[in-house]
């Protein structure tokens, strides 16, 4: 392992070792929302749609697609998370064979095969994450007529950003003290599609209720991309 891997694990396992459950343990609001819109009804099919989740972290998102009807492989950096999500999808009766947990870091690896749905909600960190990287990889992995749906935090209204409980110290973090908060359009722009394969169903600012850092409600605003890949 390189010196940048054992930094990056440390990091996140000192992160979730400092309670026993670090996120709320719902699914992201605006992950549901678009996926739902998508009006895939992964039951009507012979065989469960792939969903991959990227930076997975506790599972509740990869969770909440194995309820819809996916079969989903959630991978994040952190065995500690990993153990997390799937004590959490035992307990909620989630099929064995219905989801699969990987422990990889996505700096240096991805995993196998091709993918119908690929989900990164709240993929950042502040120690080497090739963010762009990373997603263009993923863009790869989306089987023909598959999306890619990105979820970041938005910029807020002065150019902060709003904080909320489930994730409250994710800014994305490109170079060592800037903080960036992609615009949709930047997103895209990261992506580097092909547009020749790829059609953009969402790329836009989502406002949503969460609870802020003092324990109010409050709104929160979430830049979501949604892409799909032309079946042929
Ligand atoms: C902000 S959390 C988001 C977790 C989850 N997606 C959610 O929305 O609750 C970012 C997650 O990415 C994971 N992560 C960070 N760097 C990673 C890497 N290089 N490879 C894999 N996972 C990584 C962290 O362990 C963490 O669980």
């Amino acid at each position: 392992m390189t010196r940048d891997q054992q930094e990056v694990r440390a990091f996140w396992e000192a992160r979730y070792g400092e309670h026993d459950q670090i996120w709320t343990g719902a699914a992201n609001r605006t992950l549901t929302d678009v996926v739902t819109e998508l009006g895939i009804d992964p039951r009507t099919s012979q065989h469960p749609p792939r969903a991959l989740d990227l930076g997975c972290g506790e599972g509740a998102d990869a969770l909440w697609l194995t309820e819809a009807g996916w079969q989903v492989t959630g991978v994040d950096v952190s065995a500690t998370a990993l153990v997390r999500a799937a004590e959490a999808g035992r307990s909620r009766g989630v099929p064995d064979a219905m989801i699969t947990w990987q422990q990889l870091d996505l700096a240096t690896d991805f995993p196998q095969g091709s993918y119908d749905l690929i989900a990164a909600s709240f993929l950042a960190s502040p120690v080497h994450l090739p963010r762009s990287a990373v997603l263009q990889r993923a863009s790869q992995a989306v089987a023909l007529g598959g999306v890619l749906v990105i979820v970041s935090h938005a910029a807020g209204p002065r150019g902060s950003h709003h904080h909320d409980h489930q994730h409250a110290e994710t800014p994305v973090q490109r170079g060592h003290d800037h903080l960036d908060l992609p615009s949709p359009a930047e997103e895209l722009a990261m992506l580097a599609l092909d547009d020749e394969q790829w059609t953009v169903l969402l790329a836009e600012v989502r406002e949503r209720s969460a609870i802020g850092p003092d324990g109010d409600p409050t709104i929160v605003g979430d830049t979501v991309v949604v892409v799909r890949r032309r079946a042929g």
